[in-house]
């Protein structure tokens, strides 16, 4: 069966997540193979927002390690005291960073990225991954990405609830 994405093509970014949110929980929901809904879930997100990148690290052998994204090369491992999302790892919460370069620590996988936006996504309290979003743009992330990004998160956590990984 073919899979098809509605996206509005008017409207805020509140309105895409609203209409994408869905989308990503029906597409996850009858397929219990992990890599293959990240990867989905990456597509979504990059054809919604044409983020320059967007992707997963997750928690694998005491550190983040990549898992799917779209967007050019990235950093394979990022150990839980390095960058981003090493940071969004210990705090369990989203990160914005208006500028990546006044981020101490931050991990510049593209030289081209100027801002960022990490969300975990936590079961039973521990961070299982996290999602990854960066931006060519500064100051390219707010509230309504991290309202948006945190539904998604809270749609794969009830995932693994279901499927585990
Ligand atoms: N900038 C991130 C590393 C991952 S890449 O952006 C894809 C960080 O500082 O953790």
């Amino acid at each position: 069966m073919a899979e098809q994405l509605t996206i509005p093509s008017t409207g805020t970014k509140k309105d895409i997540y609203a209409a994408v949110v869905p989308q990503i929980e029906a597409l996850i929901a009858s397929e219990s193979d992990l890599v293959a809904n990240l990867a989905n879930i990456a597509a979504v997100l990059k054809q919604a927002f044409d983020f320059f990148w967007v992707g997963f690290y997750l928690v694998k052998d005491g550190q983040l390690v990549l898992g799917p994204f779209q967007g050019p090369l990235a950093c394979t491992r990022i150990p839980f005291d390095k960058g981003v999302c090493g940071a969004c790892y210990r705090e369990k919460q989203t990160l914005i960073v208006p500028d990546v370069e006044a981020f101490p620590g931050h991990i510049a996988c593209s030289s081209e990225s100027r801002s960022e936006i990490v969300v975990p996504v936590l079961l039973n309290g521990e961070v299982r991954m996290v999602i990854d979003v960066d931006s060519k743009a500064l100051n390219d992330f707010d509230e309504q990405d991290k309202e948006g990004l945190e539904q998604v998160a809270a749609a794969i956590s009830r995932w693994l609830a279901k499927y585990g990984d």
